[in-house]
């Protein structure tokens, strides 16, 4: 894991964030939302049109997911580091509403207009652009996502982007996630994504290795639209009463520890503490999201933390468990049923 996330550690020290998202990831997550999409104004605000397969991807398919307008706005530095051709400083805004002479419009068919400012998403100049969006739909810098999500709650937009499963309990996303106001959508294959990255040493193994690209795990995306996964219900099939000893009670935290999603109990009332990939599975009528451990954030265990331990990490007999949330049975199974 460690060494799969390099490139994207070193990314983060270097603030450059520069890998972008393929075509055929964003094809296999918004097929889930298809009809959410008609006549909605979409907005990508950290998409280089010259770059950003979600460009593609919306202008490739306007018509049929009957958009009223796309809008892509970029940072001044994607440009001068992916296109050494295309060398330019300036912040650039794209309009599009359907209609182009080709099926497949570029940049330039469409009409790109230079932006007043630096493209950053939290400008006044594209903060006013995302006011008239409706749903916003890209790959955002991860480190600035906690910031990225907090904008996009606080003005009530619609959103599918891309991040990365740790962001769970960032401070500003986990009382999101608690309060179903944010949730993860369909996923990536097996929760992890190639992306192109021109800047990075590549560091998958053989097997995954594809040329140009990074391997990162544990990406995921996030949303705020409906989709039918997340209705399904997750099929319980472990007992605790009777196999207690499976499920340890931990000596700071007044739940049990189940550490893989797979062996929930259907029985248990109380709260239970699992790993943060049973988002992937969360279903908000199966489940109540009521924590997570305070290491994550104080104040995040609602209670169910004893601070005279002084340990904000969860323990069983003294060793640390890693970050958990904490989850409640909505509808547990009874000894009858
Ligand atoms: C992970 S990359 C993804 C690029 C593109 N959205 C894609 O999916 O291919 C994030 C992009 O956000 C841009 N960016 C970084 N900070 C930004 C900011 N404050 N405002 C807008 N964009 C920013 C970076 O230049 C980078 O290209």
């Amino acid at each position: 894991m460690a060494n799969e996330n390099s490139g994207l550690n070193t990314a983060k020290r270097n603030k450059k964030d520069e890998f972008y998202t393929q075509i055929s990831d964003i094809e296999r997550e918004l097929r889930h939302y298809r009809k959410q999409f008609r006549g909605k104004v979409v907005y990508c605000n950290c998409d280089d049109p010259y770059v950003s397969a979600f460009f593609e991807y919306f202008t490739k398919n306007f018509e049929f997911l009957g958009l009223k307008k796309l809008v892509t706005t970029c940072f001044k530095s994607q440009r001068m580091d992916f296109f050494s051709q295309n060398d330019s400083e300036q912040a650039i805004k794209l309009e599009y509403t359907g209609g182009a002479i080709n099926s497949l419009p570029t940049p330039d068919d469409i009409g790109i207009t230079p932006l007043k400012g630096d493209g950053d998403f939290r400008s006044q100049e594209c903060i006013d652009i995302l006011k008239e969006a409706d749903i916003v739909v890209t790959n955002p810098p991860f480190s600035l996502f906690s910031e990225y999500v907090v904008q996009l709650a606080e003005l009530g937009k619609k959103f599918v982007i891309i991040g990365h499963q740790n962001a769970i309990t960032y401070r500003g996303v986990f009382p999101l996630i608690k309060d179903n106001r944010v949730w993860l959508g369909f996923g990536f294959k097996r929760n992890m994504a190639h992306f192109k990255a021109p800047h990075y040493e590549d560091t998958a193994s053989d097997a995954d290795h594809q040329e140009g690209m990074i391997r990162v795990s544990g990406v995921v995306w996030y949303t705020n639209l409906d989709h039918n996964k997340r209705h399904e219900e997750v099929v319980l099939v472990q007992r605790y009463h009777g196999n207690e000893a499976a499920y340890p009670s931990y000596d700071n935290y007044d739940a049990i520890e189940v550490s893989r999603s797979q062996n929930i109990p259907m029985d248990y009332e109380g709260a239970m503490g699992v790993p943060i990939t049973f988002l992937t599975k969360y279903n908000p009528e199966q489940f109540e999201i009521i924590g997570a451990t305070e290491s994550e954030g104080r104040g995040f265990s609602f209670g169910l933390w004893n601070p005279s331990s002084n340990v904000p990490q969860a323990t069983i007999g003294g060793n640390r468990v890693y970050k958990r949330l904490f989850i409640r049975n909505i509808n547990p199974a009874t000894s009858e049923n």
